[in-house]
C-alpha cells in the first residue's frame, strides 16, 4: 500500500477537503484518516455536504453477528430535497437532465432543475392520487425516457420504494420481481424504441400481470403510439393523470434507514435477490463517489450510457449527478443506431466532459471503422469511465488512444449492485492509471484478499477472494424479505466481512485488478447473469433431462454462455431444440441470457457427491483442454472426452 509522507497538514485543513480529493498526497491522507476513524470521516462528509431536516444521533450501528448495518440513525431527510430543491436558488435554470432520443432527428429535451422539480412533484402527486403512500413498492418498467428518472425521484419524494425493472426483461422476469416485493402499482410505457426497432412493452406487462395479484393500477406513458389494450379499472394513461395534478408536493420526511429502493440482481442460485438500499447512507456515498471519481466541476456535462434499470443508472445517471447539481445526459438509444458513430456524435453535440460506459460497448465499437470516431470532435472529454466487467488491455488501449487521445484518464470502476456506489477506482488526475487495474479503494473502503481457508493475505503481489472489511454508507442492507439469504450470501463465507463474489489480484504497489466472479454468476456484456435460473429455464423443456450453463470468453461480450444439455429424448432434431431452448430462456429471463452454444451430451462431469464440476466445462469451452486440473474426483472421467469432442466440433 502507498504510504503517506505528508504529516504536517492540519486535520482541519484535511477535514475541509474530504469531499473533494485533488492530489495523490491528499488522497493518501484522506484514505488514512478514513481508515483510522471511519465514523468521524463519514460524520464530517455527511454534515458538510447535504441538507438534513434533523441530524443523526449515531453515525454507525453495526452488528456483525446479525449482519445489520445502520448509518446516520435518527436523521430525518428527503433525498429529493438534496437532489433538487436545494439547487433551485442557485441553479434553477441550469440543465439537470439532457435527454437524447433514440432517433437523432427527434428533438432532445433540456430539463432545467426548475422543470425537473415541477415534473417530479407532479408525478409524485399522480402516485398519491393513485393511492401510493410512504413504504409502498412501486414497480417501474420504462425505457430510457425522462419519465423514468422523474418517476424514480417522484417515488423518493413521497417515500415510496422504487423497484426499477430493466425494460428488456421478459414477462416472467418482470412478474417475479413484482411479486417478490408485492408492488402495488406499475409505471410502464406502451413501447420503446431500440435502434430501428419498435418494441411492445405493454404486451409484456399484460402477460406479466396475469400472475401479479398485488398490482392495482398501471400507469402507461405513450412513447411510441402503439395500439395497445388498456384494461378498464386497472390501466390509466399518464398524460391524463398528470392533467389532474399540480406541481407542488411536500417532500415526505424520511428516516435515514427508510428504504429508498429495491433493485434485483442475479444470484448464483434460484430467484433474483432484491437488494435493498436505504436513504441517507446511499445518498452520502453516491454523491461522494460521483464527485471524486468523475472530478465533476460546475458546468461540466456528464454522460453515463447505462440504463437506469441497472445500479449504474441509479447511482450515476440519477442520484450521484443530481446530488452534486450536475448536468447529466440520458440516452434512449443504442450505440449502433443510426450508425456506429452515435456515441461520438452525442459527445460532440453536447460537449460531454465525462463519459462513462461499459467494456462491451467499447469492444463492439472498436470493431468498426475508426472513421466513425474520427468524424467527431471529442476534445471536450476530460475523464473516461468503464464499468461492469473487467476491461481487457486491448479495449483499454483503444479507448485511451482513440477516444481519450491519451489525455483523458480512464477510470476503471469496480463495484456492484450490492455496494450502491463505486468502491475501487482511480481518481482522475490523482491516481496514476494502469491498464486493466481498478487501482485503489476510495476513502472509506477497506478491501482485502482472502485465501480459500479464510486467511487474510498480507503484503502485495498476491491474489485471492475480494472482501470488504468495514461497512460503508451505501452497502445494501438486506435482501428484500430474506435477511437470511443476505447473511448467507455476503457474510458467511468469511467471518465478519462482506464477500464480493469476485476474485482479484493486488500488484506490487497495492493496485487491485478484478479477475472475475468466483461463483456461478457470469457477466455477459456487462449484465450479471446467474447460471442457475438459466438452467432452470432450460430444464423446463420437455425433452431436457438435465443441464449445466457456464461462461466462456467472448471477444465482444466479455463472456458468452454455453449450455451442456442431457436429453430425455435423443431422437429430437438438435437444430430445432436449440431454437426452442433459447426461446424458453428468452421468455423466462430475457434475450440477454440466450446461449451462444448448446452442446447435447450424454452426461455431465460430476463428482462422486453429484456436484457438477463446472470448472471443467469452463476450461473446455475456453479451449484450455490441456489444463483441466484435478479430475480425480470425477465419477465418470470418460464424460470429459465426450464434452471435449462436442466443444471441439464448434470451435
Ligand atoms: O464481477 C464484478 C463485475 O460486475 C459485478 C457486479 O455486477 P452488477 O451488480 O450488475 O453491477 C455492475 C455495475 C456496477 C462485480 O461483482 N464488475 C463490475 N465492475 C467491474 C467488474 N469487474 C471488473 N472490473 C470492473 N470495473
Amino acid at each position: 500500500m502507498l504510504e503517506s509522507n505528508i504529516t504536517e497538514k492540519s486535520l482541519k485543513e484535511l477535514t475541509e477537503s474530504y469531499y473533494s480529493i485533488d492530489s495523490l498526497a491528499n488522497y493518501i491522507d484522506i484514505y488514512r484518516i478514513s481508515k483510522e476513524d471511519p465514523v468521524d470521516f463519514w460524520n464530517t462528509i455527511a454534515e458538510r455536504n447535504f441538507s438534513w431536516r434533523k441530524k443523526w444521533d449515531n453515525v454507525l450501528n453495526w452488528n456483525k453477528e446479525e449482519a445489520t448495518v445502520k448509518w446516520f440513525e435518527g436523521a430525518k431527510l428527503n433525498i429529493t430535497e438534496n437532489c433538487i430543491d436545494r439547487h433551485l436558488a442557485t441553479k434553477g435554470n441550469q440543465t439537470a437532465i439532457i435527454w437524447e432520443p433514440n432517433d437523432p432527428s427527434e428533438e432532445a429535451q433540456h430539463i432545467t432543475y426548475n422543470e425537473l422539480s415541477s415534473r417530479v412533484n407532479k408525478m409524485a402527486n399522480v402516485l398519491k392520487n393513485n393511492g401510493i403512500k410512504k413504504g409502498d413498492r412501486v414497480c417501474v418498467y420504462l425505457p430510457m425516457i425522462p419519465e423514468l428518472a422523474v418517476t424514480v425521484l417522484a417515488c423518493a419524494r413521497i417515500g415510496a420504494i422504487h423497484s426499477v425493472v430493466f425494460a428488456g426483461f421478459s414477462a416472467t422476469a418482470l412478474a417475479s420481481r413484482i411479486n417478490d416485493s408485492e408492488c402495488k402499482i406499475l409505471i410502464a410505457a406502451d413501447g420503446s424504441y431500440r435502434g430501428a426497432k419498435k418494441l411492445n412493452l405493454k404486451s409484456i406487462v399484460d402477460e406479466a400481470l396475469e400472475e401479479c395479484p398485488s398490482i392495482e393500477t398501471v400507469i402507461v406513458f405513450n412513447r411510441v403510439n402503439l395500439d395497445i389494450d388498456m384494461k378498464a379499472g386497472r390501466d390509466r394513461w399518464l398524460d391524463k393523470e398528470l392533467s389532474y395534478v399540480d406541481d407542488v408536493c411536500e417532500a415526505e420526511e424520511m428516516d435515514a434507514e427508510d428504504e429508498l429502493f429495491i433493485l434485483y440482481t442475479s444470484g448464483s442460485t434460484g430467484k433474483p435477490k432484491g437488494m435493498v438500499h436505504t436513504t441517507a447512507g446511499y445518498m452520502v456515498y453516491s454523491a461522494f463517489s460521483f464527485k471524486n471519481v468523475f472530478q465533476y466541476k460546475d458546468n461540466d456535462i456528464y454522460w453515463c450510457t447505462a440504463d437506469i434499470g441497472w445500479i449504474t443508472g441509479h447511482s450515476y445517471i440519477v442520484y450521484g449527478p443530481l446530488l452534486n447539481g450536475a448536468t447529466t445526459v440520458m440516452f434512449e438509444g443504442v450505440p449502433s443506431y443510426p450508425d456506429y458513430g452515435r456515441f461520438w456524435e452525442i459527445i460532440e453535440k453536447y460537449k460531454v466532459n465525462q463519459f462513462y460506459t461499459a467494456p462491451t460497448a467499447i469492444r463492439a465499437l472498436a470493431n468498426h471503422d475508426i472513421a466513425f470516431v474520427n468524424k467527431y470532435d471529442l476534445s471536450s472529454l476530460k475523464v473516461l469511465g468503464s464499468v461492469g466487467e473487467p476491461i481487457n488491455e486491448e479495449a483499454w488501449n483503444w479507448y485511451n488512444d482513440n477516444i481519450g487521445k491519451k489525455k483523458s484518464p480512464i477510470v476503471d470502476t469496480w463495484w456492484q449492485t450490492e455496494t450502491g456506489g463505486i468502491m475501487i477506482s482511480p481518481i482522475p488526475f490523482v491516481t496514476p492509471t494502469k491498464p486493466t487495474f481498478a487501482t485503489l479503494p476510495l476513502p472509506g473502503i477497506q478491501p482485502t484478499l482472502l485465501d480459500s481457508d479464510g486467511n487474510e493475505i498480507e503484503g502485495n503481489g498476491c491474489s485471492g477472494r475480494l472482501c470488504i472489511k468495514y461497512p460503508w454508507p451505501s452497502i445494501a442492507r438486506t435482501v428484500y424479505g430474506d435477511h437470511q439469504r443476505y447473511k448467507d450470501t455476503y457474510f458467511s463465507a468469511f467471518e465478519g466481512m462482506y464477500f464480493t463474489g469476485d476474485g482479484a489480484l493486488r500488484d506490487e504497489v497495492g493496485y487491485y485488478r478484478i479477475t472475475g466472479r468466483v461463483d456461478d454468476v457470469v457477466i455477459v456484456s456487462g449484465h450479471n447473469l446467474g447460471t442457475a435460473p438459466i438452467e432452470n429455464a432450460i430444464n423446463e423443456h420437455p425433452a431436457v433431462a438435465e443441464s449445466a450453463v457456464i461462461g466462456f470468453p467472448h471477444d465482444i461480450k466479455g463472456n458468452a454462455l454455453a449450455g451442456f444439455v442431457i436429453l430425455k429424448d435423443e431422437s429430437r432434431d438438435h437444430d430445432n431444440l436449440q431454437k426452442e431452448i433459447n426461446a424458453i430462456i428468452s421468455s423466462q429471463i430475457g434475450p440477454i441470457a440466450k446461449l451462444d452454444r448448446i452442446h447435447f451430451v450424454s452426461g455431465l462431469p460430476k463428482t462422486r457427491s453429484g456436484k457438477i464440476m463446472r470448472r471443467i466445462l469452463r476450461k473446455v469451452s475456453s479451449n484450455e483442454m490441456e489444463n483441466l486440473g484435478d479430475t480425480s474426483t470425477l465419477l465418470d472421467p470418460t464424460i470429459v472426452d465426450e464434452v471435449i469432442t462436442e466443444v471441439k466440433a464448434v470451435l
